[in-house]
């Protein structure tokens, strides 16, 4: 097997264990990999990402992203730029757009948008670092950068700029500093206490 494959095959049993890992009502790597509908979306993008940098590919590129759309409720761009151990809970309405940019050990849940806020080309989705996790319904609008470590509350519409371990609530989203004793690790390592 070649290296890239084995690398490949590695990314995609390192996002199977961030689902596992982060739903404590996840038990084994079969339930996960059978029921869990964000990580297959995330599977499909991690193809559809490959072959859309084939100029000839990019077409059935979107159209098996499209199939994953209807399988999942998840849309991913195949052209976003996602880290690895991207978790996206419940997966249902996530919408992710074409030049949005995902940092590593990211959770999205269910109803979160990645999305423009313009229709011109260029640059016009967020970038989110590390470690970031995004509220049930949030949409982050426009260009926007959000910090590692952010936390973005649920139902909440940001299109500023959100520094690295803020929490940012509301519409449109407004920062609140956590506070120096909040456990922002813990918070980020198992979202499912909100569940
Ligand atoms: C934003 C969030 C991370 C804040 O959590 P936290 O650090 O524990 O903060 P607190 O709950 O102490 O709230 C701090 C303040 O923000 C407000 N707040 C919290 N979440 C909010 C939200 N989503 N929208 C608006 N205000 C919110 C609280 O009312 C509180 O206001 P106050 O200081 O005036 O009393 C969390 O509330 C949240 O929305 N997480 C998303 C979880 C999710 O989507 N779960 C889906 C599971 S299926």
């Amino acid at each position: 097997m070649g290296r890239r494959l084995w690398r490949f095959l590695q990314v995609l049993v390192e996002d199977l264990d961030a689902a596992r890992h982060r739903d404590p009502a996840a038990r084994t790597r079969l339930e996960v990999a059978l029921g869990y509908p964000g990580l297959h979306a995330v599977w499909v993008y991690r193809v559809t990402h490959r072959m859309w940098r084939e100029p000839g590919l990019r077409l059935a590129a979107r159209l098996a992203s499209q199939a994953a759309r209807a399988a999942t409720g998840v849309e991913i761009h195949p052209g976003a730029v996602l880290g690895q151990r991207l978790f996206i809970d419940h997966g249902m309405g996530v919408v992710i757009g074409e030049t949005a940019v995902v940092g590593d050990d990211v959770v999205l849940f269910h109803g979160s948008t990645l999305g423009g806020k313009s229709m011109t080309h260029g640059k016009r989705h967020p970038t989110l670092g590390d470690r970031v996790v995004v509220g049930a319904g949030a949409k982050v609008l426009g260009p926007v950068w959000v910090g590692d470590g952010a936390q973005i509350g649920a139902n909440a519409v940001v299109v500023k700029d959100v520094p690295a371990d803020a929490t940012a609530v509301g519409v449109p989203a407004v920062v609140r500093t956590r506070p120096a004793s909040a456990p922002a690790a813990e918070l980020v390592e198992d979202p499912a206490i909100y569940i």
